[in-house]
């Protein structure tokens, strides 16, 4: 196996999030628009021979740690086989998965077998109405009956993902923290961020984690693993709460990413348009493209509260 990926900033290169679909069964408003989501045509999007060719190479070139996300992963159709196949890839440690939830209480034990061992879920809401509000049309009871099987699998550890928004959920921080009193699951509030088509939501919506901070004076920091969360706990709870300040910036010094879009780009940074093309190399070449990928990372994103420029791509055809 070949030594590191550096970027020009020194920062070691290992983890690579595959948009496997940017197709999505919910249209959660700070993410993708109701209508007009893209139809690919046939062959648009990488096959699965294309997605693991791309992997092996980062693999070679040093990446360890694969995220499938979306769109929703789940609607791809064979999203087990791609599973298998790249659990089959020596080199990589840790195959993970980010998922609304919704489809995987019929699906949890067979992603557990195809090599899925944690899985990252997306929840902002407890509440009935507000979950159909904010996800236009999508069933609460789906994602909490696919947190719970999640857990039953195998999964370690369940990550819940809840996107802190001004308005809507910020008088559930409470109730959503209490989550960890006994499920051992790490909970963790997202800065909103203004990506996309709905900028007036992510500026109108945007409330910092500090909020999370001072409505839980309990909190108690504990040492974070190296993610882009801030790790803490709350008094004689099992479970531990997490922060995720994109915003703020408090992370792009460590980072450790680069992004494969379903339609064959590789993003050097969420937040910024530049995109390199890896479709049809091959071998030394597809390796130099990954490679270009790493060297165009920017140091940090900038100033995401007045950022005027709107990004190409939505949420879902990134997959966070
Ligand atoms: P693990 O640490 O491997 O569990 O995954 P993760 O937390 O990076 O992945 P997940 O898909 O659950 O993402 C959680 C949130 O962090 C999402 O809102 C992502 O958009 C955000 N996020 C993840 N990586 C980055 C990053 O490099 N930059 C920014 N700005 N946000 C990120
Ligand atoms: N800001 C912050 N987080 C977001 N996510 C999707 N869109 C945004 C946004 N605009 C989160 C989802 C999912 C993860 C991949 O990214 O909730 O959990
Ligand atoms: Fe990395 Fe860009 Fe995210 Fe910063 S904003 S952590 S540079 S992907």
């Amino acid at each position: 196996m070949s030594a590191a990926m550096k970027d020009r900033y020194g920062r070691k290169i290992d983890y690579l999030r595959i948009s496997v679909t940017d197709r999505c069964n919910l249209r959660c408003r700070y993410c993708m628009p109701q209508e007009g989501v893209s139809a690919w045509k046939p062959g648009q999007i990488l096959s699965f021979e294309e997605i693991e060719e791309i992997t092996r190479a980062a693999v070679r070139l040093g990446v360890r740690k694969v995220r499938l996300t979306g769109g929703e992963p789940l609607v791809r159709r064979g999203i087990l086989e791609l599973c298998r196949r790249l659990a089959a890839v020596p080199g990589i440690q840790d195959l993970s998965m980010t998922t609304n939830g919704t489809l995987l209480s019929g699906m949890a034990d067979q992603l557990y077998q195809s090599g899925i061992r944690r899985i990252n879920i997306s929840l902002d809401t407890m509440n009935r109405e507000k979950y159909q509000e904010m996800t236009r049309g999508g069933n609460l009871d789906d994602a909490v009956m696919g947190i719970f099987a999640a857990a039953r699998a195998g999964m370690n550890p369940v990550k819940i993902n809840t996107v802190l928004i001004r308005g809507f959920n910020d008088d559930e921080i409470r109730t959503m923290a209490e989550l960890t009193r006994r499920a051992p699951v790490q909970l963790r509030f997202i800065e909103l961020m203004p990506i996309g088509h709905d900028q007036e939501l992510g500026k109108r919506g945007w409330m910092p984690c500090r909020t999370v901070l001072e409505q839980l004076p309990g909190l108690t920091p504990v040492p974070s693993g190296g993610g882009v969360a801030e790790m803490y706990r709350l008094p004689g709870c099992r479970g531990l709460i997490g922060l995720i300040r994109p915003v703020s910036c408090r992370f792009c010094g460590s980072c450790s990413r680069l992004r494969l879009t379903s339609d064959g780009y590789l993003k050097p940074c969420l937040h910024g348009d530049d995109e390199i093309s890896v479709r049809g190399f091959h071998g030394q070449e597809l390796e130099e493209k990954i490679l270009e990928a790493a060297a165009r990372k920017p140091a940090c994103h900038g100033d995401l509260t007045e950022r005027a420029v709107q990004l190409r791509r939505d949420m879902n055809q990134i997959g966070g």
